[in-house]
C-alpha cells in the first residue's frame, strides 16, 4: 500500500459488487466459536486486519483455529479460554479487544490486552468498569482506562448493568462475560444497539431474554449456559456497504448495487438518513442469511437535500456519519448531525477529523461537541476538493474522503491508506471496478 491515495473525479460509476462480510457478526463467530465445545464453521468471513487480530487471540486463548477456504474458517473450541502465552494484540479493534475481555473475563485465567497507537488512545473502563463489578481485576500497565492491561477473570457473579448512552460493545463484553458468571446477568439500554451478539448467542444454543421495560431495552441471560459450535454465514456489511453506495449517489449518471447486505433493522440508519435526502436507493431480492435479513441494494446518482438526522437513530447508523457527512457536502442545503459525541471515542476523533477534512476539501462545516453541520454545494454547485486528508488510523475517516473525491472538482488524498485493510480489504480494487479513480 502507499503511503497516500488519491482519488480523481470520475465518470459515471456502474456495476454490481458484493459488500465484506459484517464486521461485527465476523468478530462475534470468532469469539463465541472459540467458547464453545465442538466446531463451529463461518462462511463469508471478512478478512481484514480486526477480524485477523481476533482469530489470532482466540487461537492463542486456546481454541484451534484454521482458514478453510476464501471466507471460510472452522474453529474448534476447547469450551472456554485459557491463559495465553503471550500478549493478546487486538490491532485497531475496538470491538475485538471490548467482546474479548468480556469473553476471557468469565474464565479462572490472566491475560494482557493491547493494541496499536489509535487503540491505545480509546477508553476501556467503559467495559473493564462493569466487568470489575463482576469480579473481574484489572491492572492498568501504562495509565489508567487505556490499554494495555491485565486481566484476572474467573468466579464472576452477575450484574444487572444500565447503559447511558447504547453501546452493543459494552452490552456484548458484558453479556459474554454473564455467560460464566454466577446468576443472571441484564443489560439496559436506551435505545436498541445491535442485536447480532444476542442473535448468536441463540445460534450456540443459549437462551437470552430482551424485554421493552420503562428505561428502555433489558437483556438479560443465565450464567451457566454452555455454547456448543454451530454453522455461522456472515452476511455483506452495510457499513461497509455504504461507500460505493455513497460513490453510486454522488457521481453524476451513477448506479452502483451491493449484493447481499445485511438489513438488520439497528444497522441500517443511514440507509433511512439517506432516503430523507431524496436518495434514490432500491432495494431488491429480500431473504435471509444467517439469521439476519439481507438484500440487494442499489443507489443511483440523485439530487440530495439537506436533513436534521434524528438523535434517536444514532445507534444504528453511529460508524456511518462520516460517509453521510461527505454524501451531505453534495446536497442542497444543511445536513445537521447531532447526538453524537460517540464518534468522539472510534478510531479516530470521527467529529474532529471529519470536520477538519471535509473544510480542507472546502466544504463548510460547523463543529459542535456532540455533532457537527454540513452545509453542501447543492446542485449547480460544487466541492472543491484538493485537500490531503489527515486519517489518524481511521479507515472510515480514510474511505469517506476517497468517496468524496470521487466526485469533487480536485483530487482529494488521504494518509495512512493501509488501515483501509481493517474492514475493508480490496476497497480500492471494488471502487476502481466501478469507474472510480482512486491511485
Ligand atoms: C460495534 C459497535 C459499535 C460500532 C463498532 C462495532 C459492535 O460500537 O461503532 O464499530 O460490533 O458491537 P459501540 O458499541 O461502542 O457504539
Amino acid at each position: 500500500m502507499p503511503s497516500q491515495l488519491t482519488a480523481s473525479r470520475s465518470n459515471a460509476l456502474a456495476g454490481t459488487v458484493r459488500a465484506p462480510g459484517d464486521k461485527s457478526m465476523s468478530h462475534r463467530s470468532m469469539i463465541l466459536g472459540g467458547m464453545a465445545s465442538g466446531v463451529t464453521e463461518v462462511e463469508g468471513l471478512l478478512e481484514g486486519d480486526d477480524v485477523l487480530a481476533t482469530a489470532r487471540a482466540v487461537q492463542a486463548f486456546g481454541a484451534k483455529v484454521e482458514r478453510i477456504g476464501e471466507g471460510r474458517w472452522r474453529i474448534e473450541g476447547a469450551g472456554g479460554f485459557k491463559t495465553p502465552a503471550s500478549v493478546i494484540d487486538c490491532g485497531n479493534a475496538g470491538t475485538g479487544v471490548r467482546l474479548l475481555m468480556g469473553a476471557a473475563a468469565g474464565y479462572p485465567l490472566t491475560a494482557t490486552f493491547d493494541g496499536d497507537a489509535s487503540l491505545r488512545r480509546r477508553p476501556m473502563k467503559r467495559v473493564t468498569g462493569p466487568l470489575a463489578d463482576m469480579g473481574a481485576r484489572f491492572d492498568w500497565r501504562a495509565a489508567e482506562d487505556r490499554l494495555p492491561v491485565a486481566l484476572t477473570g474467573g468466579a464472576l457473579t452477575a450484574i444487572d448493568y444500565v447503559q447511558t448512552v447504547a453501546s452493543a460493545q459494552i452490552k456484548s463484553a458484558i453479556l459474554l462475560a454473564g455467560l460464566n458468571a454466577q446468576g443472571v446477568t441484564s443489560v439496559t439500554e436506551p435505545e436498541k444497539s445491535r442485536d447480532h451478539t444476542e442473535r448468536m448467542l441463540r445460534a450456540f444454543g443459549a437462551e437470552v431474554g430482551v424485554e421493552e421495560m420503562g428505561q428502555g431495552w433489558v437483556v438479560s441471560l443465565k450464567g451457566g449456559q454452555p455454547l456448543t459450535g454451530t454453522f455461522v454465514a456472515v452476511p455483506g456489511d452495510p457499513s461497509s456497504a455504504a461507500f460505493p453506495l455513497a460513490a453510486g449517489l454522488i457521481v453524476p449518471g451513477s448506479a452502483v448495487t451491493v449484493e447481499g447486505v445485511m438489513l438488520n433493522p439497528l444497522r441500517t440508519g443511514l440507509f433511512a438518513a439517506w432516503r430523507d435526502m431524496g436518495a434514490d436507493l432500491t432495494i431488491s431480492n429480500r431473504r435471509e442469511a444467517g439469521g439476519e435479513a439481507v438484500g440487494d441494494v442499489t443507489a443511483r446518482h440523485s439530487a440530495l437535500k439537506g436533513v436534521v438526522v434524528p438523535e434517536d437513530r444514532a445507534a444504528s447508523m453511529i460508524d456511518e456519519y462520516p460517509i453521510l457527512a461527505a454524501t451531505a457536502a453534495f446536497a442542497e442545503g444543511v445536513t445537521v448531525m447531532r447526538g453524537v459525541g460517540e464518534m468522539r471515542v472510534k478510531e479516530s476523533d470521527r467529529i474532529s477529523l471529519m470536520v477538519e477534512g471535509l473544510r480542507a476539501c472546502g466544504v463548510q462545516v460547523e463543529e459542535e461537541p456532540e455533532g457537527f453541520i454540513v452545509t453542501g454545494a447543492g446542485e449547480g454547485g460544487s466541492v472543491r476538493g484538493g485537500g490531503l486528508v489527515h486519517t489518524a488510523h481511521d479507515h472510515r475517516i480514510a474511505m469517506s474522503h476517497l468517496v468524496l473525491g470521487l466526485a469533487a472538482d480536485q483530487p482529494v488524498s488521504v494518509d495512512e491508506p493501509g488501515m483501509i485493510a481493517t474492514s475493508f480489504p480490496g476497497f480500492v480494487e471494488m471502487m476502481n471496478g466501478l469507474g472510480g479513480r482512486i491511485a
